[in-house]
């Protein structure tokens, strides 16, 4: 697929046409990956952050949001829960959190590929080389970062660094593949400054980097950060805006099937978020294969809010397991056994 064919289909408003794009990429997934829809357990196990991010609800300099980095016990009765509920895969996510001692995260995962059948995925920021190799070395078997964006102004302009000489995340990322995980990223449809010339980019940029995963949600403002705050974006023309809208997430999480055919795809909890009946069920017919149920304690998930108003807030990792259970029944799907590696993985 051409730059310009996925600029074609990411300006196409006609809902008849579109119709051909979500047929190919439901089409595409059949072949390719079949018609499970793999469960990862999703464990945000801290929500301290040493970032200030423009968009994030857990910037450092949120100084309303209380933090929390859960114990190891309370994390493997989590972790014990998400064996019993049947899931592949655990998927630990914190902030940038530089309060994380490495040893424990390496025992951590240790600990878990010891006493149960999981994979285990971090996404846990941007580490150093070392860090990752030896969680890698622990037994972690993938990890995700998201690019957010392959335009390189704009990326920074979001993005402060810390140190004023961080690698870039493209770069971050070709680490973190030649280490030996499975690799995920993805970006964020929406921010404001972001160009559909940059979309296209960033959709090209999934098959440059031969994603294993590819996450992609709607930017949701969060008030408490100076995207959220601000109402326009200075530096490019109103029509050149992408919008945050659940129909744009579509196109993308479309595209980037077509573009990256063995990918694992998840239909988002951004996503939910902008459409809490039916966001997944129509994500995972438009190219998505993989949901993540939440599997953190209630207590502590309001105050995981990377944006406001996320979906599954006030539910149980039990609510969250059925509820999951019954919209993939509900489209003729099933629930995949084992801890479904992507195949494109499988096959390096
Ligand atoms: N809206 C939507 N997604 C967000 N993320 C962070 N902040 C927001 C927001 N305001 C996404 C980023 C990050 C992932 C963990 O959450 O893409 O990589
Ligand atoms: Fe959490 Fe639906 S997945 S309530």
């Amino acid at each position: 697929m051409t730059l310009e064919e996925v600029l074609y289909w990411l300006k196409n408003e006609d809902e008849r046409s579109l119709d051909q794009l979500w047929d190919k990429a439901d089409k595409v997934r059949h072949s390719r990956v079949g018609d499970d829809v793999h469960l990862r357990g999703l464990l945000e196990f801290s929500n301290h952050c040493s970032r200030d991010c423009h968009y994030c609800g857990l910037r450092a300099a949120n100084n309303k949001l209380s933090r929390y980095r859960m114990p190891e016990e309370e994390i493997m009765s989590c972790v014990e829960e998400g064996v019993a509920y049947g899931y592949g895969t655990v998927v630990l996510q914190s902030g940038e959190d530089r309060g994380l001692d490495v040893d424990w995260m390496a025992n951590l995962i240790r600990r878990i590929k010891r006493e149960t059948p999981l994979a285990v995925t971090l996404s846990l920021g941007e580490r150093s080389e070392k860090e990752l190799s030896l969680w890698r070395e622990a037994g972690a078997d993938r990890y995700l970062l998201r690019f957010e964006t392959s335009n390189p102004e704009l990326y920074k302009s979001i993005h402060p660094s810390l140190t004023g000489q961080e690698p870039d995340r493209l770069e971050l990322l070709r680490t973190i593949k030649r280490i030996g995980y499975e690799t995920g990223s993805g970006i964020m449809v929406g921010i404001p400054g972001q160009t559909f010339d940059d979309l296209a980019k960033d959709i090209e940029t999934f098959r440059d980097l031969d994603l294993d995963m590819i996450g992609v949600g709607p930017f949701i403002p969060h008030q408490e950060t100076l995207l959220g705050r601000k109402a326009k974006t200075p530096g490019i023309l109103p029509e050149e805006q992408v919008p945050n809208t659940e129909l744009m997430t579509y196109k993308v999480m479309a595209l980037a099937r077509l573009v990256q055919p063995l990918a694992n795809i998840p239909a988002t909890s951004a996503l939910a978020t902008l459409n809490t009946p039916t966001g997944r069920e129509l994500g995972l017919s438009r190219g998505a294969n993989v949901v993540m149920p939440n599997l953190t304690p209630k207590k502590y998930r309001a105050l995981y809010e990377i944006y406001p108003s996320k979906a599954c807030i006030d539910e149980t990792a039990a609510d969250c397991r059925s509820c999951m259970h019954r919209r993939i029944r509900s489209i003729g799907r099933q629930v995949g056994e084992g801890r479904g590696d992507s195949p494109s993985y499988k096959k390096a």
